[in-house]
This record gives structure tokens, C-alpha cells and sequence, in this order.
């Protein structure tokens, strides 16, 4: 069962909702979250790790070179996730991990992203750039912050008078829903970064089809 290490900055609220959507699937789980890494001392996913006996480490921005994969190789871990992490993810973890590190981004990439993107500086830009729909991203990580290929997105209205607040908090729900089924697609196989550098397989998502409801579990767990 692969092995996944979480890595936040915040409060860690995706993290939260990956080790629940774990918890839904029970013995059918693709996989588990075994590390929780946080740059910040006082991320709460940290305490979210602790809470549930996951090894819990601060790495903060100081730590040596390696330091982030020397950890993630030492807990066995066989696929990464960011969830809320600020800083950029070192070429060699990206090289090492390829296809099996995965962001999670508050807005329509490549809309609203890149450096110094990131919290409520994206819904302020989505807001002042007069757009009507925002969403989340969950894609593939390479190189350099939200660019890597796209494995699923889903769309929230930016409704006249929207607040920053308001429409973090509709894309938050999204992303709470979404990444986990991703992480569990790519866990199973079901959706994978072939050698071409593109994405194959897909989740079926089908906006239509699910209507103003937001996105249902989008295939069956095996097993
Ligand atoms: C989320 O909006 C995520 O997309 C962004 O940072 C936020 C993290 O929230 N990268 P949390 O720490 O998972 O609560």
C-alpha cells in the first residue's frame, strides 16, 4: 500500500480531509498517510499528525539540502502530497518522486497561479480581474509552483459583490472533495503522468452531469 507523506504549511484542512475520505474507505483504502511534513512549527497539520500518532516533522526553510528527501526516502514514502505547502518542492524530489507528487491550487490553473500565489492573494486577483468563475486544480508537480499537468479541476461561481473570504470558502469545499479522489486515483492507478509528460487516464468528471450539487465520488473503489 503506498505510503503517503502529507506536506503543509497551514492548517491543514486538506490534510483533514484525505485522512477522512481514508477513513470512509476503511480496509478498500489505496493507501495511508504515514509522514505529515510542515516549514512552519505552528501548522496545524502538524497537530493534526499527532492526533492520529502520524510521524509529524518540521522541516523549516533553514534545513539543509536534502533534508526533504532524505526524509521522505527514510519513511518509505511513495507518494506526496501538497496540501497548502508554500515552498517550492526541490528538483531532486520532483526527479526521484516523478508522477507521484500532487498539488492541490485554489483557483483554474494556469489562471491565478505561479510564485507569490497563493492563499487569499489568488481570490484577490480572481476578484479584481471581474472573473465570474474560480475553481480548484489538482495537478502533478514538477519544477516550478502550479504549472505541472492537470489532473482534475472543478468550477465555483464568483457571484457580483463576492467577497475573498466568501469565495475561499467555496473553493475550499471543492478542494476538500476533489483532492482526495484524485489522490485515490492516482494511489489506484486509475490516473497516471505517462513518460510523454501528460496525464492518462482521467477521473469522469462531468460538470453537466453533476449539476449545481459540486462533484460526487466519481468511480467506485476496488476491493
Ligand atoms: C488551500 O486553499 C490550498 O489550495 C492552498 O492553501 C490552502 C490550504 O488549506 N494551496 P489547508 O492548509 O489545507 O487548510
Amino acid at each position: 500500500m503506498p505510503r503517503i507523506a502529507v506536506l503543509a504549511s497551514g492548517g491543514g484542512s486538506n490534510l483533514q480531509a484525505l485522512l477522512e475520505r481514508l477513513d470512509t474507505l476503511g480496509k478498500a483504502a489505496p493507501a495511508e498517510v504515514s509522514l505529515v511534513i510542515s516549514d512552519r512549527a505552528q501548522s496545524y497539520a502538524l497537530g493534526r499528525a499527532r492526533l492520529r500518532d502520524i510521524p509529524a516533522l518540521h522541516l523549516p526553510a533553514s534545513s539543509p539540502e536534502g533534508a526533504l528527501e532524505q526524509a521522505l526516502a527514510t519513511h518509505d514514502i511513495g507518494l506526496v502530497v501538497l496540501a497548502g505547502y508554500l515552498r517550492l518542492v526541490p528538483a531532486a524530489v520532483v526527479r526521484r518522486w516523478a508522477g507521484r507528487v500532487l498539488n492541490v491550487h485554489p483557483a483554474l490553473l494556469p489562471a491565478f497561479g505561479g510564485p507569490g500565489m497563493y492563499g487569499h492573494r489568488v481570490h484577490d486577483a480572481v476578484i479584481a480581474s471581474g472573473a465570474r468563475v474560480s475553481g480548484a486544480t489538482v495537478h502533478f508537480v514538477d519544477e516550478q509552483f502550479d504549472r505541472g499537468p492537470i489532473i482534475a479541476q472543478w468550477p465555483v461561481p464568483v457571484p457580483a459583490g463576492d467577497t475573498r473570504d466568501a469565495l475561499a470558502a467555496r473553493v475550499l469545499a471543492v478542494e476538500h472533495r476533489i483532492y482526495p479522489w484524485c489522490i485515490e486515483a492516482v494511489a489506484r492507478g486509475i490516473v497516471r503522468l505517462g513518460d510523454d509528460g501528460t496525464v492518462h487516464g482521467a477521473l469522469p468528471f462531468d460538470f453537466p452531469r453533476f449539476g449545481v450539487e459540486g462533484p460526487q465520488h466519481p468511480f467506485v473503489p476496488a476491493g
